[in-house]
């Protein structure tokens, strides 16, 4: 078995300014342990106005957390009121930066082909895209989840290297599960994680299909982490609400202790 560092990310939306952004990090650097990071990285995604913010408590307090972002526009810079560029990111020590959020593609309009130039212009900036991907209730009702989702992941890695595809992280988050309480079943998350793995597998070879790192995103919690964690293809966790208190977020990081139990 290929062996693959699960990856625990915390989406804080929008959600917490930079003084409430500090107070988390501080409460969440008491929750985690050296243990903890020995097994499982963790990113950090807070606002853009959070992140000078989060990134000068993580390298004064060397806090082992790695700091993400939420989105990026793929120019370097120029015209491009409201924006910020994926260089901008880089220069603060920002690791990795999502693309393709459902929330981005489905209020803010972006496409797959904005998703492709978005992932491209991250790797670019040497850091790593974590490529989301999802279906709506209806998609799924219709038998369509697994195409709508195999063609998400094949847009927006169009383009890429095996090399690339093989170091970053893709995110299954089906868009009822988002926000909803709903999580998706750990056998039904598997499954569609087996198929953005063989949709890897099927384009960039087995290399990059076998080290890519797969997250499961949708009404994580600490007492559903667990199972989900335990599946083949499932190597973390994107998480939204239960992210914002130090408590719930430093459970679910720790789901390997609550296995044990
Ligand atoms: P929730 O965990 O709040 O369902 O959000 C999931 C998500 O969208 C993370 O990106």
């Amino acid at each position: 078995m290929p062996d693959r560092k699960p990856l625990i990310s915390g989406n804080w939306k929008m959600n917490l300014n930079h003084f409430e952004a500090l107070k988390l990090v501080q409460e969440l650097s008491y929750q985690v342990s050296t243990d903890d990071i020995e097994v499982v990285d963790i990113s950090l995604h807070p606002p853009f106005t959070d992140i000078r913010t989060v990134q000068t408590v993580l390298e004064a307090d060397r806090l082992p957390f790695h700091l993400g972002a939420q989105h990026c526009y793929h120019e370097d810079s120029g015209a491009f009121t409201g924006e910020v560029s994926a260089g901008m990111l880089s220069k603060l020590n920002v690791s990795y930066v999502l693309a393709g959020h459902s929330e981005r593609r489905e209020v803010f309009g972006e496409s797959d082909e904005m998703v492709n130039l978005k992932v491209k212009a991250i790797l670019k900036n040497e850091m790593l895209p974590i490529l989301c991907c999802g279906e709506t209730l209806e998609e799924r009702e219709a038998d369509e989840a697994e195409s709508k989702v195999a063609g998400q992941i094949v847009a927006g890695l169009s383009g890429l290297s095996p090399e690339q595809v093989g170091s970053m992280v893709c995110a299954y988050e089906p868009i009822w599960a988002i926000g909803t309480g709903k999580t998706a079943s750990s056998e039904d998350a598997q499954s569609m994680c087996a198929v953005v793995r063989q949709t890897v597998r099927e384009n960039f070879g087995d290399e990059a299909a076998d080290a890519v790192r797969i997250q499961y995103g949708g009404s994580v919690k600490p007492d559903n982490a667990p199972e989900l964690m335990s599946q083949p293809d499932i190597d973390g966790a994107l998480v939204g609400g239960a992210c914002l208190e130090a408590e719930s977020f430093g459970r679910i990081i720790q789901y390997r202790l609550v296995e044990a139990e």
